[in-house]
């Protein structure tokens, strides 16, 4: 994909994807037209301001579990959801997770030092860390984790599933939301699930498929891409070693590790989108209210009019100013969290195995099949 994404940045950094039914989809390609598009309200989230598809349905019937969720509405809907999570997710906040992280982390690796020297670092490590943290911070069971996977596998794989599959999981999952929130609405714990359900100080509530699809949103993101930040990272210094010895003897360069990984490989890959608001002229292109734009997050981040050598993973770079967590008012809200976790993942990983490599005697790793994320299936390591 990197050569192609280079290719157009220089040839047609904002091209047409398709048609359809009167409305083009667009991919920009370049970084600074990425942080515009993501940062003008000329591009919107909200597609029921511009078709009457409604979506978001008014609590009546079945829970609509995607409906509402902040990332896919514009102010003043998106202030007032960001609101309600934002203190638990804030810096300060999150710095008092380390050392229940850093007792995941010792966890896991003991459960993988009795593997006998081989063990998958996506399995047995990427993973259940964010899950694990996510579970905890929303009050979900952790015993259920390996149902969340399913479920949300199959969510972020949408477009590849049998119809059949996904409405089955999607009503699993609703199921399993239902009866939680049953039982912390009797009997609230300290959670974020539990304080999602209350009236909020300013009385605010949340309507029945807000809280649906604010829990939903924040289990899928919460762990869907971190999982990638500690594979793809992994991975990318597998690939080069001389970075790797850099790490192992000089662990301060982690921080700067993950930031590069985040960049060389971004977890959200092929893009983020927004709906054109009005007819306008972007950098020369023609865009009508109603067109769907997509910005190309792995593009922008190799793109050499902002990066010096961008193809090279390079874990002292410096200004690394990528737009793996987006830009603008919906900037990730888990950014925080997700580099604190990569941070630990990564220094517990280096001073449990310091000799740590691919195990190249098993097929060699893949990429998932999955539109829009990249991450690995599996990672063996020895
Ligand atoms: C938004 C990436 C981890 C929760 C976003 C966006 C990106 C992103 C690119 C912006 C999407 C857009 O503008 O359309 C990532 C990456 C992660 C990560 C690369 C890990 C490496 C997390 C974690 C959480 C989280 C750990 C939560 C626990 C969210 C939420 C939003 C969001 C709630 C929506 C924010 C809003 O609409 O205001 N993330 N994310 N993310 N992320 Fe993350």
């Amino acid at each position: 994909a990197y050569p192609f994404y280079q290719t157009q940045r220089q040839e047609n950094p904002i091209f047409a994807l398709q048609e359809n039914q009167g409305h083009t989809s667009w991919i920009v390609m370049k970084y600074d037209h990425v942080k515009e598009l993501l940062k003008s309200q000329s591009f919107i989230k909200d597609q029921d301001k511009l078709f009457s598809t409604s979506a978001r349905d008014k609590d009546e019937g079945e829970p609509n579990i995607f409906g509402n969720m902040m990332l896919d509405v514009d102010p003043p809907d998106h202030t007032r959801l960001r609101k309600l999570v934002q203190p638990s997710f804030n810096p300060k906040t999150i710095k008092q997770l380390a050392p229940r992280i850093e007792q995941i982390a010792d966890e896991l690796i003991e459960e993988m030092k009795t593997k006998e020297g081989s063990f998958d670092l996506i399995d047995d490590y990427a993973f259940p860390l964010p899950i694990i943290v996510i579970s905890e911070l929303l009050g979900i069971p952790v015993e259920d984790r390996d149902k969340f996977r399913k479920w949300s596998n199959t969510i972020v794989a949408a477009s590849e599933q049998e119809e059949g599959d996904f409405l089955e999981d999607v009503q699993a999952f609703t199921q399993y939301l239902t009866e939680l929130f049953e039982k912390r609405s009797n009997q609230p714990e300290d959670d974020l699930v539990s304080q999602l359900i209350q009236t909020q100080e300013d009385g605010d509530k949340l309507s029945r498929n807000e809280l649906y699809s604010m829990v939903v949103l924040l289990i899928i993101a919460g762990h869907e891409t971190t999982v990638n930040l500690i594979g793809n990272t992994m991975y990318a210094l597998f690939e080069h070693p001389e970075q790797l010895e850099k790490v192992k003897a000089d662990h301060s360069l982690i921080p700067g590790a993950i930031e590069e990984g985040l960049r060389y490989y971004s977890p959200v890959d092929f893009s983020t989108a927004r709906w054109a608001g009005e007819d306008m002229d972007f950098h020369g292109t023609t865009i009508r209210r109603g067109d769907f734009v997509m910005a190309s997050i792995s593009s922008a981040n190799r793109d050499e009019e902002k990066f010096d050598r961008p193809e090279a993973f390079n874990v002292e770079r410096e200004r690394n100013a990528h737009v793996a967590f987006g830009f603008g008012i919906h900037f990730c809200l888990g950014a925080p969290l997700a580099r604190l976790e990569g941070k630990i993942a990564l220094e517990k990983l280096l001073d449990a195995f310091p000799n740590l490599g691919m195990d190249t005697s098993t097929t060699p790793p893949a990429w998932r099949r999955v539109f829009l994320l990249r991450g690995l299936d599996s990672l063996p390591v020895c």
